[in-house]
């Protein structure tokens, strides 16, 4: 496949009836993003976790986009109950959904275990995706055209899958559950993206670039180590929301799906995130983990 350069003509076009969910709106890349779409008039539905990051996000959003149409819900996305209880209240509240970001995550040093009996790590970088959107699904194919974007990251080169230790729970190394969750990002778009062929929803994953938010600083070492290497190579959330809004907003976009997007380039995701048989084995474990094999 041949790079893309999808920034060429780059304009926003939304209208004030649309309607955007993001992830981790509160905070780094999510909170840019959002930032930049309340100006267009928008409205914007924010999920975040930490109260004062929602309480910073809602003072930003309201000093630099007075007039904006926006409500932040506070919801631990690595808790199957809590993404189901936020999608049954999206589903009733939204007339509509034209933009869903699938944003939020994180790096943990430590292993741990949700209450669901999940890795955390693959629980809110994963299974917040999948589940989220399978729940979403029936209101997005009714706002068609529509998006779904989800954030992954180059890293994700650097992993494979291995079905018999897929949540890395075995001597877990944080680097490796998270690249690894990184490729199910790339991964389940595929799927999703098959899945969704003649309904009008598009789905993209997108490679923010190595952006200056809090992502991965309260990490010790790593954290550290990572903080220096974003200072010396990173690019600002303003610019790395950018590439997301192209993604969720170019009309040159348009019924583009199931592509990886490094930054605004369309371009093969790594050789794994490419297997077709993987990504749908991905789908199938999911679907089992997430107790929505009943439903869908
Ligand atoms: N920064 C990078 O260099 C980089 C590179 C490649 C890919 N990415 C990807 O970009 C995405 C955003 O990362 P970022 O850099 O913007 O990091 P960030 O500044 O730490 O933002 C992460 C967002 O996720 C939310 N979140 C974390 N845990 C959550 C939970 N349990 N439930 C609900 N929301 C939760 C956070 O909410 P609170 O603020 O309320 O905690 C925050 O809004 C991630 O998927 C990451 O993998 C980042």
């Amino acid at each position: 496949m041949v790079a893309m350069p999808a920034r060429r003509n780059w304009r926003t076009k939304l209208t004030a009836s649309q309607t955007i969910v993001i992830t981790g709106g509160t905070s780094g890349i999510g909170l840019a993003t959002a930032e930049r779409l309340a100006r267009s008039g928008a409205r914007l539905l924010l999920i975040g976790y930490n109260q004062p990051h929602i309480d910073a996000a809602e003072r930003r959003l309201r000093d630099r986009a007075p007039d904006a149409d926006v409500t932040i819900h506070r919801v631990d996305l690595s808790s199957l109950a809590e993404i189901k209880e936020l999608a049954a209240v999206l589903n009733r509240e939204l007339a509509r959904i034209d933009v869903l970001v699938n944003n939020a995550g994180a790096i943990f040093t430590h292993p741990a275990l949700t209450p669901d009996g999940l890795e955390r790590t693959f629980a809110l970088n994963h299974m917040s995706y999948f589940v989220l959107t399978n729940l979403l699904r029936k209101l997005l194919v009714e706002s068609a055209p529509s998006r779904i974007i989800n954030v992954t990251s180059e890293v994700h080169r650097a992993a494979t899958l291995d079905f018999s230790d897929l949540q890395t729970t075995n001597r877990f190394r944080s680097w490796k559950a998270y690249s690894r969750s990184k490729l199910c990002n790339v991964l389940f778009t595929s799927e999703l993206s098959r899945r969704l062929q003649g309904t009008g929803v598009t789905a993209n994953s997108v490679h923010p670039g190595v952006v200056t938010t809090r992502f991965g600083d309260d990490r010790g070492l790593f954290g550290f180590g990572f903080r220096v290497f974003k200072t010396l190579i990173g690019t600002s959330p303003p610019a790395a929301a950018a590439r997301i809004v192209n993604l969720a907003t170019s009309p040159n976009l348009a019924g583009r799906t199931g592509e990886y997007f490094l930054g605004f380039f369309s371009v093969p995701p790594s050789p794994a995130a490419r297997d077709a048989a993987l990504a749908l084995r991905l789908w199938n474990e999911s679907l089992r983990l997430s107790g929505l094999d009943s439903i869908f």
